[in-house]
């Protein structure tokens, strides 16, 4: 069977995800960050997470460089920095509160869960690369609702408002 790349693209979008913020620091030390729905849990013990980056991605190079990333799945009040972060070349910071934890790496503030990471090992995935990482330190609020996307689309969990 052939594949056809646009259906594939819109099959794969049948599977309902939450969304994440993955940021990191590039060689200055400067926060970067870029909206990714390719989060998956992997390992308890250890805790292990993966996520992955387009090959063509601006913020490749530095993810690859700095060893370490944080996760933050985003809130359904998070969707206009979703937005934001799935830009290149544009000024994702200004107004963007977080904090640093070991890692160094931005932990937005009003996510919903955050994982602190250090690289693990990377994969290649065909036209992505696979980043594995180790989870050093965590936060969780379970009052925040997550933002979905199903179908290029944002949406909510059904009976939320
Ligand atoms: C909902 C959503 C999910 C995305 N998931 C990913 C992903 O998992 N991996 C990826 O490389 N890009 C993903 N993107 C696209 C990037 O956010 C986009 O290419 C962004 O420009 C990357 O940042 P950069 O150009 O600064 O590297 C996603 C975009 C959206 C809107």
């Amino acid at each position: 069977m052939t594949i056809d790349t646009k259906e594939l693209r819109f099959a794969f979008g049948n599977f309902a995800t939450g969304i994440t913020i993955v940021t990191s620091l590039d060689a200055d030390g400067e926060p970067l960050g870029i909206t990714a729905n390719s989060f998956s849990s992997v390992s308890l013990d250890p805790p292990l997470v993966l996520f992955s980056v387009d090959r063509g991605a601006y913020s490749l190079e530095a993810f690859q460089i700095s060893r370490r990333f944080a996760i933050n799945i985003l809130s359904t009040d998070q969707e206009d920095m979703s937005n934001r972060f799935a830009k290149a070349s544009v000024d994702k910071w200004s107004g963007v509160d977080f904090e640093t934890w070991e890692t160094g790496c931005p932990i937005l503030t009003g996510s919903l869960a955050s994982f602190d990471c250090r690289t693990w090992q990377t994969y290649d995935g065909g036209d992505h690369v696979i980043f594995v990482g180790e989870v050093e330190q965590m936060s969780l609020n379970t009052d925040l609702e997550p933002l979905l996307f199903f179908r290029g689309r944002y949406d909510r969990v059904l009976g939320k408002s």
